[in-house]
């Protein structure tokens, strides 16, 4: 087994920084290591309109650590009041790289989501023509739908019909937590593909669950059944470029997360490529860590492949990371793989 892998720096396709004394704290927890990242938009309000954008750009960069270079890609939150020449002109000058569909109300930030995909066609059919990738929170939340069925649900009412009526469109499922939504990628086309988080490779819904309720472990879409989290490390091993890291990476504070109605999201930034370096040793794939973690994503999204390299190191000993990150608003626990990890990031660009 090598102890010494380099690959290039790794792309994050799914990444909350929030803003404000959050967004200081925790982005240089992934310029450290990652190069740029697709920044969700579900900030309060949202990043909605090609303004809102450049002036959330120019926060990130300010609070970029001194002597990091990262790449926020960014997106625009979709509302049934977007406008499809607003999107247009945010994608032609560069600065957003998808749009981000949240049903309204299915997670943190998501009430000025979209209510009724037939009230955004306009902007879709936009976004299609013009080649700029739709990014999907693939819930569906009515009270009706059970919370371990919401994503594969809407797999079937939402994302299969769109699918055949804009087959055009470039969708991202996001943070995909079921073998269906795997199987439903793989038997389709170049056009869709599905970003992984390392916790979904990592823990199934024990976790949460089992032994006492386990808040750092909630995140929606919420883990599944064992048999998910197998698909999951199948799909990310398996050389298929529609799927890529997208890392979730999503900081609540500790007193937001340990309460009578905790906040879903699972902070991993500090050891991402840590957890995956380990995940993809377990599954005998070290040599296709680079392309999950650093090409198909930016290949997905247009964005040009770094030369810029990293060096993992494997350790005899298990590594030691800090448990949570301090921030003006009360610490942030970072994730725990529940297992040890070995790897290292050495060598920073
Ligand atoms: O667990 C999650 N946290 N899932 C999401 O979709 C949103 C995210 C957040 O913003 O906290
Ligand atoms: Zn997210």
């Amino acid at each position: 087994m090598p102890t010494t892998i380099s690959i290039k720096r790794p792309f994050d396709g799914h990444l909350h920084l929030r803003d404000g004394d959050v967004l200081r704290a925790v982005i240089g927890e992934t310029s450290a290591v990652f190069g740029g990242a697709i920044i969700m938009p579900n900030l309060v309000p949202p990043v909605v309109t090609k303004l809102d954008a450049e002036s959330y750009r120019a926060r990130i960069a300010a609070a970029l650590p001194g002597g990091h270079r990262f790449e926020p890609c960014m997106t625009l939150y979709l509302t049934e009041m977007t406008e499809p020449d607003d999107v247009e002109r945010a994608y032609a000058s560069g600065l957003v790289r998808a749009v981000k569909l949240y049903p309204a109300g299915a997670t943190t930030n998501s009430q000025s989501g979209v209510q009724s995909i037939a009230n955004v066609m306009p902007v879709l059919e936009r976004m299609a023509k013009i080649g700029l990738p739709l990014c999907v929170h693939g819930e569906v939340n009515s009270p009706d739908v059970d919370i371990f069925d919401r994503e594969l649900v809407f797999v079937e009412t939402v994302l299969d019909p769109l699918h055949r009526r804009l087959p055009e469109l470039r969708v991202t499922m996001e943070h995909v937590t079921t073998a269906e939504c795997v199987d439903y990628i793989r038997a389709s086309g170049a056009n869709l593909s599905g970003s992984i988080t390392p916790h979904h490779l990592i823990i199934n819904r024990n976790a949460i669950l089992a032994g006492g309720i386990k808040p750092h472990y909630y995140c929606l879409p919420v883990p599944k059944r064992e048999r998910h989290r197998l698909a999951l490390r199948a799909a990310a091993v398996s050389g298929d470029p529609r799927f890529f890291l997208g890392t979730d990476s999503a900081p609540h504070t500790d007193s937001s997360k340990e309460c009578a109605c905790g906040c879903a999201g699972v902070f991993n930034a500090t050891n991402a490529l840590s957890c995956l370096a380990q995940v993809f040793e377990q599954e005998g794939a070290l040599d296709r860590l680079e392309a999950f973690a650093s090409i198909y994503g930016p290949a997905w999204y247009g964005v040009p492949i770094t030369a810029e390299m990293v060096t993992l190191v494997r350790q005899s000993d298990p590594v030691s990371f800090p448990c949570e990150i301090h921030t003006a608003a009360g610490p942030i626990k970072v994730f725990d793989p529940l297992f040890p990890l070995y790897w290292v990031v050495a060598r920073r660009p």
